[in-house]
């Protein structure tokens, strides 16, 4: 598939407008923003030489259109799936919670990175069926931050989210607005996907050799997608730009980097403001991970400026040939980052992935811990109390690992010897714990846990009781038992 770089302009999300306000009787004078958001099946062209293509996307768009909230403002989101009742991608009736006896078209939504309540979380057996919806309450009580929402359904989420069931999410407040960011036309979302597409434009996702059992343990596509183009082309200014980047792939990460040697300013990570700006040459991003960074094209008036993943171009900044405007200052420090010190955990949990114990079973399936979904669950943290996740990693890849509800800091990694591991379940380190790298030091809500290492977060977990998850953000991980339930216990009276 050889297609023409940079001919479409890159689709800029549109924002979600309230549907009615709710008056609050317990905040006089503040009302309570109310949306509705529908996923449809609708057919649009990925490039302008292809033919429109088949997606599932939030009111008929990938991504959907951007939920823009201020921080300690609530919001209302009535999610509808206005689907079909047949799949276009396929489906594995083997894997647990797709079985055919279950609708085969699901959907249910969850808010990545927000503190919602349980009941709001998008728990992934809280699904629909088509012709149904659900109301979440979001009360945005945590830090500006780009956040992203997308389908978590049970044993379908790398197809749904593949289908494009996908958007932002942004919280501002006043201490980020005080900064003098770019803002308006100069702040914008760039969701980052790969994809497998057809000579006739359609998406394919790959299968097994069983077709009994088409599940496949990674998707890796051979183009990417930017906000849901291939190749888009983007007009600007030669000032600064702030840009949202996002990992929405299924299984792909991404290296970014800018011609001209150009270098960008990381600003952000998943849960927010870095504590200062980091200058960049490349960025890596795993799946679901966040930077945001900005982008200073003044020096570049007239010159077209590509963002790249390993030398693959994905868009075109093309900047006007026009007197720059004054190079923007950032301000040297950006936000205040309290490091929460590992002695203020109450317990460290050691928390195992690797592959499954059990003989009999698929040899490619991976755990966590040695559990399913289905088994008791285990991880019972008590509500304000703060703990240590240690990911023991035995598996030959990195996992993006990801816990609802809470944001949290990386403490370290540190390399263990595999082999007394596996003789003995014995952790024995071969080197030195290494502290996060400066773009991983601020708040993050999904880590990188590297093979042959152990990963540890700390985390305090604020938030509602109730049943939240834990999970490998690599969907098809994810899909197939590499997700666990956990339970948010009340605090002790
Ligand atoms: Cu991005 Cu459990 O989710
Ligand atoms: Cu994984």
């Amino acid at each position: 598939l050889t297609l023409a770089r940079f001919v479409d302009p890159l689709p800029r999300p549109v924002v979600a407008q309230p549907v009615r306000h709710l008056e609050q009787p317990q905040w006089p004078g503040r009302s309570l923003a109310c949306y509705r958001i529908e996923a449809r099946a609708f057919r649009r062209p990925l490039h302008r030489d292809l033919a429109p293509t088949l997606q599932w996307g939030y009111d008929g768009r990938v991504p959907g259109p951007t939920l823009e909230t201020r921080s300690g403002e609530p919001i209302l989101v009535e999610w509808v799936n206005g689907l079909p009742a047949r799949h276009f991608l396929p489906i594995d009736h083997t894997v647990h919670g797709a079985e055919k006896t279950v609708p085969e078209v699901r959907t249910v939504t969850h808010v990545h990175g927000a503190r919602a309540p349980a009941g709001s979380d998008g728990y992934p057996e809280d699904w629909y069926p088509p012709g149904h919806g659900r109301r979440y309450l979001y009360p945005n009580g945590q830090d500006a931050a780009t956040l992203w929402y997308h389908d978590h359904a049970m044993g379908i989420t790398r197809l749904n989210i593949y289908a494009g069931l996908f958007g932002s999410f942004i919280i501002r407040d006043a201490s980020e607005q005080a900064l003098g960011l770019p803002t308006g036309e100069r702040d914008l979302p760039l969701l980052l996907a790969d994809r497998l597409i057809g000579r006739d434009g359609s998406l394919y996702y790959p299968v097994s050799d069983d077709p009994s059992a088409p599940w496949v343990p990674e998707c890796h596509g051979h183009a990417i997608l930017c906000n849901g183009m291939l190749y888009p082309y983007l007009e600007v200014e030669p000032g600064a730009y702030r840009l949202r980047l996002g990992n929405v792939a299924n299984t792909s990460f991404f290296n970014l980097s800018l011609s001209h040697g150009l270098d960008m300013q990381q600003i952000g990570s998943d849960q927010g403001l870095l504590a200062a700006p980091l200058a960049s040459r490349q960025i890596e991003l795993y799946p679901a991970e966040r930077a945001d960074v900005v982008i200073d094209f003044s020096a570049l008036a007239g010159q077209a400026v590509e963002l790249r993943h390993q030398g693959q171009a994905i868009m075109q900044f093309r900047v006007a040939a026009k007197t720059p405007a004054k190079a923007l200052v950032l301000p040297a420090k950006l936000h205040d980052i309290a490091r929460i010190p590992a002695s203020q955990a109450v317990r460290e949990r050691q928390l195992v992935i690797g592959e499954q114990d059990d003989p009999t079973g698929s040899p490619l399936t991976m755990l966590l811990d040695g559990k399913r979904w289905s088994d008791p669950v285990t991880e019972k943290p008590r509500q304000h109390s703060t703990e240590i996740w240690s990911f023991v990693n035995i598996t030959g890849d990195a996992h993006p690992m990801h816990l609802h509800l809470v944001r949290f800091q990386l403490l370290d990694r540190r390399p263990f010897d595999l082999f007394t591991w596996n003789a003995r379940r014995e952790l024995v380190y071969t080197g030195p714990a290494q502290p996060p790298e400066p773009h991983e030091a601020g708040w993050k809500d999904t880590v990188r846990a590297d093979p042959g290492m152990v990963t540890r977060i700390i985390m305090r977990f604020e938030g509602e009781p109730g049943h939240y998850v834990w999970h490998c953000h690599f969907l098809e991980h994810e899909d197939n038992e590499m997700m666990r339930p956990y339970e948010l216990l009340p605090a002790k009276a």
